[in-house]
This record gives C-alpha cells, structure tokens and sequence, in this order.
C-alpha cells in the first residue's frame, strides 16, 4: 500500500471491538517503533506512552464515567454512558504523557527558545499520535483520538503509578473495526496549498 493510501484509510473510527487482526505484540512493538523513530524537536523525546489493553483499558474507560458523572446531569447522562460504554468495547487505549521535567530543563539551557518549548512539544507530540494513528491504519485496526484530559489526570495516575510530572495529553482507543465512518467533507487542496515557483 502507497503512504497516501495509508493515510486515507486512517479515520476516526468509534465502532471498534476487541477482535485484533495482529496480534497484541505486533500491535505493542508498532507503537514501539513508532515511538522512537518519530522526530521531536532538539530531539528532546518529551513524550510517554502507556498502553493499557484488555482490564486495564476497561477500567481507564470506568474512571473516565464516574467522572464524567460527577460532572454531567444526571438527564442527560444517557448519551455519555452509550459514548463510553463504546470505547469500553475495544481493545484498548494509549495514553500519551509529556515528562514536564525534560521541557522545563530545556527552557533553562535555551532561554532564546524558552516560549517554544510548550509549541515545540506539542508538534513533536502530534506527530506522534499522527505517525500511530497511521501505523494502526496500516494493520488495518481501527482508532480514534479522545481528550478527557484534565479531568482524569489524578486518577489515571493515581492508577497505573505515573510520575506526577508526566502530563495527560491525550487518549487513542483502538481495536478491531466494527464499521467505517461515511466519508467527510474535505476543502479542496488549492483552497488549502498555495505553490509559488518561479525560475529566473
Ligand atoms: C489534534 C486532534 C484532536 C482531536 N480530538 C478529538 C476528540 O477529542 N474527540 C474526538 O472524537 N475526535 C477528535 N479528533 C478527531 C477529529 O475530529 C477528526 O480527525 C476529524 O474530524 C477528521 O475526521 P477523520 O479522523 O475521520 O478523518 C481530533 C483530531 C485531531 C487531529
């Protein structure tokens, strides 16, 4: 498959379940791979993976509900419960940390890029879930990427023992697929891309 046929078949995918078409250690050594070969700026690698598969991602599901609880109308939960009653049913989630300590050490030795630091380690960051994101399309697994971030921050590490000075940037369920999402609606390239090329 081409990269671009890669990346099309990369969605945001919500009907996924716990029937992988790779194994859990193909699965785990792709993220792997992924993780070191993604660049990250002044090659800092600010960013930590946790993958939580099987019990553990139903209980990162179950403290994300009680919560949400604790915040949404009773009402109105229905519609919350059925979202994560969904993400329950796949196999499992990676949550992507940032080590604030290796940031904040670089704004001290770089202090002309001191207030790049947060940008640097975001775009480093997005190109990481972009890269996985992909490498799990390419497996032919489905993801999507979910931020319940803040809000859940205490008990995850309370949970699975993280450093407090890791921070929750985001949560990617995966698993197999259950249905792919309608196509969306996309802006055409030349409205998006602008190529100036001029020989003299
Ligand atoms: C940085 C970023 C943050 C996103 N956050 C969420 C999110 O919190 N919840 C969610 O359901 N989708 C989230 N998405 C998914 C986007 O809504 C989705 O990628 C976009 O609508 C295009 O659809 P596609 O992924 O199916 O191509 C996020 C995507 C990106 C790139």
């Amino acid at each position: 498959m081409s990269y671009i046929d890669i990346i099309k078949n990369r969605r945001s995918i919500y009907d996924l379940n716990d029937q992988l078409p790779v194994s859990e250690k193909v699965v785990v050594n792709t993220i792997k791979h992924v993780t070191v070969e993604s660049p990250t700026a002044f090659n800092m690698q600010s960013s930590h993976l946790v993958i939580l598969m099987n019990d553990d991602h139903k209980k990162l599901w179950e403290i994300v509900t009680n919560t949400l609880k604790k915040q949404v109308e009773e009402s109105k939960f229905a519609s919350t419960q059925a979202k994560m009653d969904m993400f329950s049913k796949a196999k499992g989630t990676i949550l992507f940390f940032d080590d604030r300590h290796v940031i904040d050490q670089l704004k001290k030795d770089f202090p002309l890029y001191q207030n790049q630091f947060d940008m640097f380690a975001d775009h480093s960051m997005g190109l990481l879930q972009g890269n996985i994101w992909n490498a799990l399309a390419e497996l032919k697994m489905g993801a999507s990427l979910q931020h319940y971030n803040p809000l859940i921050d205490d008990e995850v590490k309370r949970q699975w023992e993280i450093p407090e000075y890791y921070r929750l940037t985001a949560q990617m369920v995966f698993g197999g697929i259950g249905s792919i999402p309608e196509p969306k609606e996309k802006m055409d390239a030349d409205d998006r891309v602008i190529v100036y090329s001029n020989n003299s």
